[in-house]
């Protein structure tokens, strides 16, 4: 299957390929308030100008996030990093950029839905801002992204992510595939997982862009049926031809069904647009 090849081409966009074709494929009628495109959700991506390693411009987050929404993505969800002594952002500061380029990319016909989140790195400092709610979690406020180092899990992991389910919010670990201590088995995750974590591929592991343990890891975890979430991870529009491929890749391993099961009915388990009212 070609990123190029199946519909939803648009002057000025890219194809919607694999995208478009996997979402026929499982019958989505979009996202509640989304687009005919796929209704996919992206939970990690990099498109707030200025403030982290991803975009630099207003112009190249809103290409950023019509290129993603012409491959299939109806809602993005902005994760910038907050990482001490790297990329010091905090709550108040990441809400007021993304409405800031809100309001700026309100005028666009072609943007998806917007939301924020951020991609928090686990450490000592991360603990304490946990414990005082100084910490961006999904829309629903039930889960959060996190990114651990990626040679060595910290001792406490598991305790902690435990600790933050018991507390109502569930951690989402960013791209287990890239991590070293998942590089050649899956054993490590089993403890992350059991203390309520899912697993968030990366999917641009499965075009190589982070080497060739990582995708064959990332395919591993795939065939082990460990993810319960895909997303772009992207950081700038030449980002998207990788994230392009990477879904016709996608489909390709799990097939249409769990492709779609990936990018739209995991992610909205943890972001839907109102909390869901199972408790
Ligand atoms: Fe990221």
């Amino acid at each position: 299957m070609s990123a190029s090849g199946a519909g939803g081409a648009r002057a000025g966009v890219p194809a919607a390929g694999a995208a478009g074709a996997a979402a026929a494929a499982g019958g989505t009628a979009g996202d509640a308030g989304g687009d005919a495109l796929g209704g996919y959700i992206d939970l990690h991506c990099h498109y707030l100008p200025g403030i982290d390693d991803g975009v630099r411009t207003h112009e190249d987050g809103v290409a950023l996030c019509e290129g993603l929404r012409a491959l299939g993505f109806s809602r993005v969800v902005a994760t910038p990093h907050i990482r001490t002594a790297m990329f010091d952002n905090d709550p108040a500061g990441l809400r007021a950029s993304l409405e800031a380029f809100t309001r700026k990319a309100g005028e666009r016909e072609w943007m998806p839905a917007l939301g924020l989140g951020a991609e928090h790195f686990f450490d000592d400092v991360f603990w304490e801002r946990f414990a005082r709610g100084d910490v961006v979690p999904y829309p629903s406020g039930r889960a959060l992204l996190v990114e651990l180092p990626p040679a060595i899990f910290p001792q406490r992991t598991a305790a902690c992510f435990f600790e933050m389910r018991a507390r109502g919010v569930r951690p989402v670990l960013a791209h287990p595939e890239r991590y070293r201590p998942l590089a050649r088995s899956s054993e490590a995750l089993a403890p992350l997982l059991d203390a309520g974590a899912f697993a968030q591929l990366d999917l641009m592991s499965l075009v190589g862009r982070y080497g060739r343990t990582a995708r064959r890891a990332a395919e591993r975890m795939l065939d082990e049926d460990l993810y319960q979430l895909a997303a772009s991870d992207a950081h700038r529009p030449s980002d998207l031809p990788d994230v392009a491929q990477a879904l016709d890749a996608l489909v390709d391993r799990v097939g249409p069904a769990r492709a779609v099961a990936l990018l739209r009915d995991g992610p909205r388990r943890l972001a839907p647009r109102d909390p869901p009212a199972d408790g």
